[in-house]
């Protein structure tokens, strides 16, 4: 029986947190206060405090979060919002969800939006910037609000998958209007079912995604507009705060890992790693590499026990649900060139040296290296 590294292994993230998350749920339970709990403003506090922003809004889940971001922010029918075409449909959900229309520029190598192709998409209908940070890589954000500023137009950052991801200094959630982040058990601080959370250093608009979330309501018997039930379970809060004192450590372990893959792979020419620039530190929510015969590779990974996924196989706007939107294949070349190659390799904290170097001797194998 060979070795098996699976793509996830969440059992093996609870095995050694077991007893501290049972006595977190334990103490929910005792406590009765499922809906809004002390827990929630304490897990809250502490986000805020990790992205570098004064207030953090919980939610239920990275979607949510993204679609009462662009209702706080007045977007909706008439709107063009633009993202990225490689993301997962979220992205583009939530702006066709709020009425607006997702408008798509490709992106570059770094599989994150490139400034100039968003420039290249504005209108006169134009009203916000969803920039993805995808794979945990904060997406090039200095040339991104300069063109926000310029034309007048918000930013909500879909920081899903970038959970401490550092862009010249700053973390992720901390340079849009609003930042949403996913707390889904495969991202990287993970709830125990879905999860989600909106930065902002606004108070005003911090204040409207309370009411958003919870009907609308001011106090207990008075709502001020039609709002949503999407809240951040206690349960969920509760955990998470258990989970955000390893987060650290886990990054730590994520970013080793993938300094591992780069160098085991660097001579291997049918494979391209992802490079980290100076001024960035990624979080590695995702270790993507760009391959030649990817779907082969896939498989014959498979067949000797490795796990891997390809995030994402088909880009948004040639899926049914895009079709409305008019674009076709040959709009987005780097999105679509990527879409074939791409191959995420397992990169979660757990993952042993002995694990990492039997990936990459499956990898050598495949290729005859
Ligand atoms: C880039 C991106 N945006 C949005 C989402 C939506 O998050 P959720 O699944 O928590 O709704 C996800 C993850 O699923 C994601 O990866």
């Amino acid at each position: 029986m060979p070795r098996q590294v699976p793509y996830v292994d969440l059992p093996g993230q609870h095995r050694p947190l077991k007893a501290e998350l049972l006595a977190a749920v334990e103490g929910v339970l005792d406590s009765g206060q499922f809906i809004l709990g002390p827990q929630v403003g304490e897990f809250e506090t502490a986000f805020a405090e990790l992205c570098g922003v004064r207030h953090a809004v919980g939610v239920n889940s990275g979607a949510d979060a993204l679609e009462l971001a662009l209702y706080a922010l007045g977007l909706g029918p008439g709107d063009e919002i633009i993202t990225a075409p490689n993301s997962f449909i979220a992205s583009a959900t939530v702006i066709a969800a709020a009425g607006a229309r997702p408008v798509f520029a490709d992106v570059r190598e770094d599989f994150n939006l490139d400034p100039a192709k968003v420039e290249a998409a504005i209108t006169p209908r134009t009203k916000a910037l969803l920039p993805v940070h995808l794979t945990g890589r904060v997406a090039d954000m200095d040339p991104l609000r300069e063109i926000a500023v310029r034309h007048n137009l918000k930013i909500v950052e879909d920081a899903a998958q970038s959970v401490r991801a550092e862009y010249r200094g700053r973390r992720a959630g901390a340079f849009g209007d609003l930042g949403c982040f996913s707390l889904h058990p495969l991202k990287t601080l993970n709830a125990c079912g879905d999860a989600g959370i909106v930065t902002t250093d606004d108070a005003g608009l911090a204040e409207r995604l309370r009411l958003w979330r919870n009907f609308g309501l001011r106090t207990r018997d008075d709502s001020v507009l039609w709002g949503f039930n999407t809240r951040l379970d206690t349960l969920q809060a509760a955990i998470l705060l258990v989970k955000l004192k390893h987060l650290e450590t886990w990054t730590d372990r994520r970013r080793a890992h993938a300094a591992y893959y780069r160098e085991a792979l660097a001579r291997l020419s049918p494979v391209l790693c992802p490079i980290d620039l100076p001024h960035e530190r990624p979080v590695y929510h995702t270790f993507i590499v760009q391959a030649e015969r990817r779907d082969e590779l896939k498989a014959f990974l498979a067949q000797r026990g490795v796990g891997s996924a390809i995030h994402y196989p088909v880009p948004i706007h040639l899926q049914t649900v895009a079709r409305d939107l008019g674009y076709k294949r040959g709009d987005f070349p780097v999105a679509e060139r990527q879409a074939g190659r791409i191959l995420s390799l397992p990169v979660y904290p757990e993952l042993t040296e002995e694990d990492l170097a039997y990936v990459v001797e499956q990898i050598r194998a495949f290729y005859g290296a």
